[in-house]
């Protein structure tokens, strides 16, 4: 193979199964960019990529012919799912610039993400952690001697942590920490009455401004099934992640925690890691993003179960346009916000605590929900006053 005809740079691509390997090939094909804070993934984005997957080196490699053979497509990037064969690749393509990227994710979180396989594929939540695949899979586990395993000479390597959105580097000396965080109660330093949206109940125990426990008990109570068993749950405009960790409480396999404000979403990836809860935080801005959808094995897209709108749609530009993304990503949504009469969303209603945003009658949340293919399976209220808040829940008619 000639040089021109090479890639201008080879990206290696590693990671354990459930690292995120096939979502970064379905966040490259969407074209998702702000998922990434990557330079090299975003760079094959600009300039034109080609992936291969590990089946086709497997077959490469076994049919004896050279790795060059990948780059078949003419792309200015070649990305190779590499998995044991890194050294390999980066041999053939040596006159290349070749970059090896890593992905990692705490340990807990890849976890979740191969519970989830199984629950998807019909084993039931509580059978998964004796499957045998699950528990044979558990020796691939990366461990503290990650960085010296992944090593390949004279190659550089960028670690990426997959855990939340966007994606970030990470520095090497943060790998081992990162993929095995150490378990802790959770200290919480700032005054939670300053902080808190909501008190949080993880793992079964209250933290933050327990004067709100009944509020935000009898509001859990009315937002979420009794039981959440082996679901998957995003909550959009999620704060410091209250109810994804009550779902989880309540079952949950994973939860993702949609949330613009950075104090909160730090609060709950700190949450996250220390008491080991199966929770992804998204820093997305609604107004100017769609949701994530979930991605499983060879870029499969999979609803989520149950997406929760509680207290935000009130505050998007556009309520409609995110309502309607939610029907099309998901199963089952609960949608919490303010009433007012009418046909459609209309702002400076009479004694509101909130004039300056959107209130929904209910007829027009049934006309969105109904051109979804959603129907109205209860409104009800919780234990906001009915004038201020109600509750929706619609399902999805299949
Ligand atoms: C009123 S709070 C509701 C919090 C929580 N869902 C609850 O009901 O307790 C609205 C949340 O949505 C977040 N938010 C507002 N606009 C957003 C946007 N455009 N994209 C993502 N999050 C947003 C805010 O930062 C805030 O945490």
């Amino acid at each position: 193979m000639s040089k021109s005809s090479l890639p201008r740079r080879v990206i290696i691509l590693r990671g354990t199964m459930a690292s995120g390997k096939s979502h970064l090939e379905r966040i490259l094909k969407e074209g998702e960019a702000h998922l990434l804070n990557v330079p090299a993934l975003e760079e094959a984005l600009e300039c034109g990529y080609q992936f291969v997957h590990i089946d086709a080196v497997d077959v490469c490699l076994a049919a004896k012919q050279p790795l060059q053979s990948l780059a078949c497509q003419g792309a200015e990037v070649l990305i190779v799912d590499a998995c044991i064969h890194a050294a390999a690749v980066a041999e053939a393509f040596a006159e290349c610039e070749v970059e090896q990227v890593v992905l990692v994710a705490p340990r807990h979180i890849i976890k979740a993400r191969r519970r989830l396989r199984y629950i998807s594929e019909g084993i039931a939540p509580a059978a998964v952690d004796a499957w045998p695949n699950y528990v044979r899979w558990d020796a691939e586990y990366p461990g503290a001697n990650y960085v010296a395993e992944c090593a390949v000479p004279d190659v550089q390597t960028t670690w990426v942590n997959t855990a939340d959105y966007p994606w970030v580097r990470i520095g090497e000396g943060a790998v081992v920490w990162t993929i095995l965080p150490t378990f802790s109660w959770p200290v919480i330093s700032e005054d939670p009455k300053d902080l808190y949206q909501q008190v949080l109940r993880v793992g079964g125990a209250w933290y933050g401004n327990h004067g709100r426990i009944p509020f935000e008990e009898g509001r859990m109570d009315a937002v979420l099934p009794e039981r959440c068993d082996g679901m998957t749950v995003m909550d959009v405009g999620g704060s410091e992640g209250g109810f994804c960790f009550e779902a989880v409480n309540r079952g949950a396999a994973y939860a993702m925690d949609l949330e613009i404000r950075q104090p909160q979403r730090d609060l709950a990836i700190r949450i996250r890691n220390s008491m080991y809860q199966p929770v992804s935080v998204a820093d997305i801005n609604l107004d100017d993003h769609d949701l994530p959808t979930l991605t499983m094995e060879h870029s499969e897209r999979r609803r989520w179960d149950m997406i929760l709108m509680l207290n935000i749609l009130h505050r998007v530009k556009d309520p409609k346009a995110v309502l309607q993304n939610a029907l099309d990503v998901s199963n089952y949504v609960v949608v919490e916000a303010p009433y007012c009469m009418g046909d459609a969303p209309r702002k400076h209603v009479e004694g509101s605590l909130y004039p300056e945003t959107w209130h929904f009658p209910p007829v027009w949340m049934k006309t969105v929900a109904e051109g979804g293919m959603f129907a109205v399976e209860s409104i009800e209220t919780g234990p906001y006053a009915p004038e201020q808040r109600l509750i929706y829940k619609l399902r999805r008619v299949l």
